[in-house]
């Protein structure tokens, strides 16, 4: 293919060396006379492993050229796949100036021309804004079907990028309606099993994959200092930490939807909250992931009570499925603040037997929600059938009781990614979806 690349930093120089590689005519185009100076030259205008010989090779084969001129890369290739620099500004917030300087670049050059085109955004940019720049500078041009444009996130990490891109840890494609790319470029070009997805989530998703790490790092770093002040080992206890695969390094804890809860992850948070604040060790992180967990469940009363309806049912009151352990429930706040608002409640947990309830979950229940036993019923059919909206926290029914109850004037809430509930007669509305 001959492809152009715009931007010819990190990420499209190396995206320039690889492709050329697998036998794709490069031309790529940047504002910086050096940076083209050096491509025209066979040489990596940055520094990064292997990226020379892949640039000089290409060069030499005669598949590598570079100008500072964004139509002739235009008019020299078939698609073209944007790196630009996203910057931020003093604020903090995104600078998107080179983008859309360059979106209006190739969308002239286009209309002047008349080609079919394929474009990819590369560049990190917030969701929406690849949507932004399709209605500001390519709209028609993708309507009257001459061009089609995909954003896909770029994972590469500096130092090791070259390996990366060969064998890319993600792969992701964007498209106008989520829906499979209408053509093969983005796939063959930038390898690997790609999900698809809208370009939202795509722009979503590497801002995930950010935001994860970011937040991985501050983590090991709190635990290193809360180490260093026990005079124990941060890097052996996050080794051990990390072995732990079924809960740690897992999708376990990875899916949005009930706040956490229960008789431990408040407490022991709490606990060491506590404790490093005594001590006088700041820990931002630690410090906030209890408020992370308020704003949750702040959010889910919100949306119920945004519903204007009085009769809520709640689909499970426990703080996970198969348990009949209250403690540090979030429905158990949710019911608590529904109760002492006004709100009309009735309740369904099948695991919930209020006479063998023993201990300090029975003393939390009697505390909190003392006529706790007038508002539970037996089946999660008389729950649908008396309330207007189902609060559904645990996949606690089968789906034909759920089908056999469910009326269109329902309004269902769906907190736990129980996506079944979407396909029944009812509005649906999800917590995090
Ligand atoms: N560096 C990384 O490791 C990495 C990894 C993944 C994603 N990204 C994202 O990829 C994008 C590019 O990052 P980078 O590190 O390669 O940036 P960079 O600053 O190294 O390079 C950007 C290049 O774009 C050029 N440019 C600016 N305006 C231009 C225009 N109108 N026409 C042509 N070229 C123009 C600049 O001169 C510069 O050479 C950013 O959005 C970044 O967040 C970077």
């Amino acid at each position: 293919m001959n492809v152009s690349i715009f931007g010819l930093g990190y990420v499209g120089a190396v995206t320039a060396g690889c492709l050329a590689e697998l036998g794709h005519h490069i031309i790529g185009a940047d504002v910086q006379q050096g940076k083209v100076d050096a491509f025209n030259a066979g040489q990596s205008p940055i520094i990064e492993p292997e990226l020379d010989d892949l640039l000089n090779s290409a060069r030499r084969e005669g598949r590598l050229h570079a100008t500072t001129d964004a139509a002739e890369a235009v008019a020299a290739s078939d698609v073209s796949i944007i790196c630009v620099g996203t910057p931020s500004l003093e604020s903090g917030r995104l600078n998107l100036d080179f983008v859309r300087k360059v979106s209006e670049q190739i969308a002239t050059a286009l209309k002047v021309s008349g080609k079919a085109h394929v474009i990819i955004f590369r560049s990190t940019m917030l969701p929406g804004s690849t949507r932004t720049m399709v209605r500001d500078f390519f709209e028609d041009l993708r309507v009257a079907g001459q061009i089609k444009i995909y954003y896909c996130p770029e994972f590469l990490r500096e130092g090791t990028a070259v390996k990366d891109f060969r064998e890319p840890s993600l792969a992701v494609i964007g498209t106008h309606d989520g829906l499979a790319p209408e053509s093969g470029e983005a796939k063959q070009l930038l390898g690997g099993t790609p999900a698809v997805l809208a370009w939202e989530g795509a722009e979503m998703i590497k801002y995930s994959c950010n935001y994860f790490h970011a937040l991985k790092v501050g983590f090991a770093n709190e635990i290193g200092r809360l180490c260093k002040f026990l005079g124990e080992d941060g890097t052996r206890v996050m080794d051990v930490v990390c072995a732990d695969t079924r809960l740690n390094i897992s999708r376990y804890y990875m899916k949005p939807g009930n706040p956490f809860g229960g008789s431990c992850l408040p407490k022991d948070v709490s606990a060491l909250k506590s404790f490093a604040r005594m001590e006088g060790i700041s820990l931002p992180l630690l410090e906030n992931t209890l408020d992370t967990n308020h704003a949750h469940l702040d959010q889910l009363i919100k949306l119920i009570m945004s519903k204007d309806k009085r009769r809520i049912g709640l689909l499970g009151l426990a703080f996970k499925a198969d348990t009949d352990d209250l403690r540090g429930s979030p429905m158990v706040a949710v019911a608590e603040t529904l109760i002492g608002r006004g709100y009309e409640l009735r309740i369904y947990d099948p695991q919930l037997n209020l006479a063998r309830l023993i201990g300090a979950n029975a003393n939390e229940i009697q505390r909190r929600m003392p006529h706790l036993a007038s508002l539970l019923k037996q089946s999660p059919c008389e729950v649908i059938e008396q309330s207007e909206i189902i609060v559904a926290s645990q996949k606690c029914a089968r789906p034909d009781e759920l089908a056999s109850a469910a009326r269109a004037d329902h309004c269902v809430i769906d907190v736990n990614g129980w996506r079944e509930l979407k396909t029944l007669p009812w509005e649906y509305e999800g917590l995090c979806w």
